[in-house]
């Protein structure tokens, strides 16, 4: 599959959701590409999921390196985005350039993403005129979920609706090419994708906008201390039809020992196979708007509703 560039995504805005997927190394990255996902997130959460630390925060820059680095090694062909990690960009703009610089050259990412909307404005600028596309990150905000109170849903009242929207607006002035909205009911998300320019993607906004992230170790079922509100896992969907899989290739199959035989084939009989289905299914879901449902969506009360929808933006 032709890899896609940020103009073919850009165009994919309103008319065809776009499927983004967390992986952090060479496996998962590989399994994202061959099912047709059309762009891989190497997130900071990669330092929880993957290097089991209990936040994101001591994530370093050069741990996201080498979790990028392997990811492209497994997706050569797919649009990456590399996640700038909590230090690597508040402090200057030149650090901000030279950090975003370090994940285009030492792993050839297409796009950085980070966290914040009026607060990070001129870094954005910064790292845009520096020739480094930007991915835009509001609702909810790990690296800042001390100043949030901890992990709470955003954009349910006016007050927060409000400084999403205006932090949108702020970072869409900046140059981002691609925002995304964590944790934020779903008629709040709509609101603001409709009125940014640029595809508004979602992990846990619902499904009323231009696409989905999902995190891999949810979509596989590999949970640590704490499982999402909005995490989805595709393993047993697919279960059934990865045992049919194997059954056909068993039956197709005179050898006396198919089994070893498709191993050695085609690679087909463990864990690669079984995670590109689950992919597979998650996008077929998202492409149709099947994904994400109520079961995956943070509800809203009528009342807060009503108080959004009085704010002066709605
Ligand atoms: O690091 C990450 O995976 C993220 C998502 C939680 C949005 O930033």
């Amino acid at each position: 599959m032709k890899k896609k560039t940020l103009l073919d995504l850009q165009n994919m805005k309103g008319v065809d959701p776009i499927t983004w997927i967390t992986a952090y190394d060479l496996p998962f990255a590989q399994s994202a590409e061959k099912a047709g996902i059309d762009m891989i997130l190497v997130g900071d959460s990669g330092g929880m999921v993957q290097l089991g630390y209990e936040t994101t925060n001591p994530v370093t820059m050069d741990e996201m390196i080498t979790m990028a680095k392997s990811a492209r090694k497994g997706a050569p062909n797919t649009f990456i985005v590399g996640d700038m990690p909590q230090g690597s960009y508040e402090v200057s703009n030149e650090l901000a350039v030279v950090n975003a610089l370090r994940f285009v050259k030492e792993a050839n990412v297409d796009a950085i993403k980070l966290e914040g909307g009026c607060r990070v404005q001129d870094r954005v600028r910064a790292i845009v005129n520096a020739g480094v596309p930007v991915v835009g990150h509001l609702g909810l905000t790990p690296q800042s979920t001390a100043s949030f109170g901890g992990y709470r849903v955003q954009g349910k009242t006016r007050e927060s609706f409000n400084d999403t929207y205006e932090d949108a607006l702020a970072l869409q002035k900046a140059g981002m090419s691609l925002l995304l909205l964590e944790a934020m009911p779903a008629p709040p998300a709509k609101k603001i994708a409709e009125v940014i320019s640029v595809p508004v993607l979602g992990i846990g906004a619902g499904k009323d906008i231009d696409g989905q992230l999902v995190i891999m170790h949810d979509l596989m079922g590999f949970y640590q201390s704490f499982r999402p509100w909005f995490a989805k896992c595709y393993i047993p969907c697919v279960a059934n039809k990865f045992v049919e899989y194997l059954n056909d290739i068993v039956l197709a199959n005179g050898s006396e020992n198919p089994l070893k035989d498709i191993g050695r084939s085609n690679r087909g009989d463990g864990l690669l196979k079984l995670a590109e289905m689950a992919i597979s299914e998650y996008i077929k879901e998202t492409k149709a708007k099947v994904f994400p449902d109520q079961d995956y969506t943070y509800p809203i009360k009528a009342e807060e509703l009503d108080d959004i929808s009085k704010s002066r933006y709605w």
